[in-house]
């Protein structure tokens, strides 16, 4: 991982990947389905906001969960024993040094991880390579030039450009939903496909406006208006205006769009 892993790894950060694990679990997972059997890799897996939604919606199929943040996968070992998940196992391991033998996995699935990445196509490759022939790699990830919204404001657009300019300091990339494509077919992988999940909120989804506009996006937002001022990639009443102007959209007469990008690639 990058050594500026821009959201950190605070408890208001694990709330935020819990909300966004939560409120999307319906538009990203309702057809993260693996065979009865098969055995399941997922890299990244943080402190197990996706595990505990795709893991009981797979009950026949065992994951195994790494991550390379030992904190992390603590937290992801006691929410997933909390709600009695027993087809996961949780081991600390870094995507780019895998300890498993070739061909290990059936599928693999990846979340919100290749955007902290400096090297995708060297992740993927080294994921590749513990994939069975015939197995699929399903990644998911955002784009946050994707993100539009009414009313338009020019300051919550910078506050946004300003994660993309902090994420890309310290080698990742929050435009890499886009890229999902080339990025899978560059490493090798197999009659690939993407399928973009748009969220679309205005004030008649209430559980979205608060799930979504503010428990995640903005709540992103919010997490790195230190870092961006201390940076200088934002002014300070900038970054204040820019959220102000995200919460704006959740008025009455707010509307709010993100993509996030579903890729499919396979081990042929
Ligand atoms: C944004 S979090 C996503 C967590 C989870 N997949 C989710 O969607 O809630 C990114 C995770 O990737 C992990 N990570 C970053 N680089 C890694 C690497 N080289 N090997 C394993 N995990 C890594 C981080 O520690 C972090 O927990």
């Amino acid at each position: 991982m990058s050594a500026g892993y821009v959201h950190g790894y605070s408890k208001s950060e694990s709330t935020r990947l819990e909300d966004q694990a939560n409120c999307l679990n319906g538009l990203l997972h309702h057809d993260t389905t693996f065979p009865d059997g098969s055995t399941v890799l997922e890299a990244g897996c943080g402190i197990g906001a996706q595990t505990v939604i795709v893991a009981p919606k797979n009950p026949g199929a065992r994951f195994v969960s790494i991550d390379i943040s030992e904190d992390s996968l603590r937290k992801a070992e006691a929410l997933a024993r909390s709600r009695c998940i027993r087809n996961v196992e949780f081991h600390v391991g870094d995507i780019l040094d895998l300890k498993f033998p070739d061909g290990h996995f059936d599928h693999i699935f990846v979340c919100f991880v290749l955007e902290h990445l400096p090297d995708p196509v060297a992740a993927l490759r080294s994921l590749k390579r513990v994939l069975k022939r015939g197995g699929t790699i399903t990644l998911i990830e955002g784009d946050h030039g994707s993100a539009y919204f009414y009313p338009e404001s020019r300051h919550a657009q910078e506050a946004i450009n300003a994660l993309v300019e902090l994420q890309s300091r310290g080698g990742g990339n929050a435009l890499i939903g886009r890229q999902l494509y080339p990025l899978m077919v560059q490493s090798g992988f197999k009659n690939c496909s993407v399928s973009p999940r748009m969220v679309y909120v205005d004030s008649s989804k209430p559980n979205l406006v608060e799930g979504f506009i503010k428990n995640t996006f903005t709540a992103m937002i919010e997490g790195i208006r230190e870092k961006a001022v201390s940076s200088s990639v934002a002014g300070k009443d900038a970054m204040e205006s820019g959220i102000q102007g995200l919460y704006r959209t959740c008025g009455p007469d707010g509307v709010f769009c993100y993509t996030f990008f579903k890729g499919i690639g396979h081990n042929i």
